[in-house]
């Protein structure tokens, strides 16, 4: 029976209806699958998981990711990372981003081989704040002029792990993830297997710089590329309710959280996964050189 569906945004994104990802049939996994294939972002509403059932679903969609930093996994399962403005009594955050604007930027793109499935579930979200916006970079792509494209087309990214200063994490942190992940480069285009859809892949804050080009070059194209990748027409906003899902791949859009009142709760639990090789469009990165 096909999973019923409806659009989110007039050129991508679906909610799926009527599905308890608690128990997903293995014919539900393959239509997960497909659409989401066919769409870069889905949604999925009134979900009730615990961190295991959100784990074992995860699994059943790629190879299950654990993230290099360790401040901010649930203490109870790794691969669970808490995205929270949440204290403890003694003041430490239980998770990343707090409250701040997380600027538009993809996730894992700083490693040689990224994780690119994430996954969002709402715990606690404040209602009307804190959204969330994905930017579909396979039609930026498609709305660039052909001269823009012919130049972009052949080029390769420069990417390091980078946060936006939102986080609690210090300047210290960073440079020991750092030492972790040494820079990669990765195409700036990047072809997705199964639909031939080709999207534009750099990060406004990680992509540094383009192989083999100065600064005083890249910087300037880098940033007119990210002004035309995050323009309005490109764009989903999500108004978060309990109990939702987000799907996204981080090989074919952006995302960024909008600040909200610190004094409002937010929790939302992520986990990642590397989608299966027929899915996964960025080829095995290089060290940057
Ligand atoms: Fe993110």
């Amino acid at each position: 029976m096909a999973l019923e569906t409806k659009p989110l945004h007039p050129e991508f994104g679906v909610e799926i209806l009527d599905i308890d990802l608690r128990r997903p049939s293995d014919a539900a996994i393959r239509e997960i699958d497909a659409l989401w294939v066919e769409h870069p972002v889905l949604l999925i509403r009134d979900q009730l998981l615990d961190e295991e059932q959100q784990i074992a679903f995860s699994r059943r969609l790629g190879a299950i990711n654990i993230h290099v930093r360790t401040d901010i996994r649930s203490r109870q399962n790794p691969e669970v990372v808490l995205i929270s403005n949440l204290r403890l009594e003694s003041g430490e955050n239980i998770g990343a981003l707090a409250s701040g604007e997380a600027r538009w930027h993809t996730d894992s793109c700083y490693k040689p081989r990224p994780d690119t499935g994430s996954m969002l579930y709402a715990v606690e979200v404040p209602k009307g704040a804190g959204r969330t916006s994905w930017a579909n970079t396979q039609l930026a792509w498609e709305a660039l002029p052909e001269d823009l494209r012919a130049r972009v087309r052949p080029l390769r990214g420069e990417f390091a792990y980078r946060i936006y200063d939102v986080d609690i994490t210090g300047e210290e942190e960073v440079e020991a993830i750092r030492a972790l992940t040494p820079d990669v480069v990765h195409p700036m285009v990047l072809t997705q297997p199964g639909t031939g859809r080709q999207g534009l892949y750099l990060d406004p804050l990680q992509t540094y710089g383009i192989e083999g080009m100065a600064p005083e070059e890249s910087r300037p194209l880098l940033a007119r590329l990210v002004e035309h990748m995050t323009s309005l027409e490109f764009v989903f906003e999500h108004e978060w309710r309990r109990g939702d899902i987000v799907l996204w791949d981080n090989a074919r859009v952006l995302h960024r959280r909008e600040p909200f009142d610190p004094v409002l709760p937010r929790l939302l639990k992520r986990t990642t996964v590397f989608l299966p090789p027929d899915r996964y469009p960025v080829p095995f990165a290089q060290p940057a050189g």
